[in-house]
């Protein structure tokens, strides 16, 4: 079945309703006194945790295009990415408003002081403005600058790593199962850029032999 426009705006207004459940579900546990012993911890942790998923996510859809031959992955691209930035500015709102009671000067002051919260401040800095200009017209000014602007995604997902992995005092299963992901998401991306260098040579190779071969048949 071929999908028109009118099926892909109801599943992305699915996928975007689904996106916004984490957020839901820890705004209801909150009002409702169920976020455990430590409330603005569970808030602070969730929400990190989740702008971390939405960052593998939205990082994952192209390799899934790649492997499985098909575009469709890409157009939620976007969404997951403008996703893993409002749930890395919940989780450092709550962290700014709840745990350093609003001051700015405090989160300046610490970060220097604390490697991971300079990691995190990093993350968001990188996230900032990819967020900015994720719009189409953006994309248009751009050119294709913003294709390069937007590769600092990856940088984003490495020092969102490096701040996991520094915050985590004992247990690093967690940081290391998103590793691996990354890493794997990575690979693919590395192989199939590989290839295609491979196959521009290829390509270009019978012409410079022919050219090659012409111009000795001039010299002789
Ligand atoms: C200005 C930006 C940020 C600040 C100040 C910040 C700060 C923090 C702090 C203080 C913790 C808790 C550490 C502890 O008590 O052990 C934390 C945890 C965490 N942060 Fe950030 N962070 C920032 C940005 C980010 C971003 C952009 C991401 C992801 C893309 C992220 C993902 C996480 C994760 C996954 C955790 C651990 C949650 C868990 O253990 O379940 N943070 N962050």
């Amino acid at each position: 079945m071929r999908l028109n426009k009118q099926h892909w705006a109801v599943i992305k207004l699915l996928v975007f309703t689904l996106s916004l459940l984490p957020f839901f579900e820890l705004l209801f546990d909150g009002i409702n006194d169920q976020l455990g012993a430590n409330p603005i911890e569970t808030l602070h942790f969730g929400f990190g945790d989740w702008a971390l998923r939405f960052l593998c996510i939205g990082l994952a859809l192209t390799p899934i295009k790649i492997i499985a031959g098909q575009s469709w992955p890409v157009r939620f691209r976007r969404m997951m990415g403008l996703f893993a930035f409002f749930y890395a500015s919940l989780h450092l709102l709550v962290y700014v408003v709840l745990d350093l009671s609003l001051s700015w000067t405090a989160l300046i002051d610490e970060a220097p002081k604390s490697p991971y919260i300079l990691a995190g401040l990093v993350t968001y800095l990188l996230l900032l403005p990819l967020a900015l200009t994720s719009t189409q017209s953006m994309q248009k000014r751009f050119g294709r600058y913003w294709l390069v602007l937007h590769r600092l995604v990856y940088v984003a997902a490495i020092t969102a790593l490096v701040h996991y992995f520094w915050l985590v005092k004992k247990d690093y299963t967690q940081p290391l199962i998103y590793a691996a992901v990354m890493t794997m998401l990575l690979a693919v991306r590395i192989y199939k850029f590989y290839q295609k260098q491979m196959r521009r040579v290829k390509t270009r190779s019978p012409g410079l032999r022919q050219k090659k071969t012409t111009n000795n048949e001039i010299s002789r």
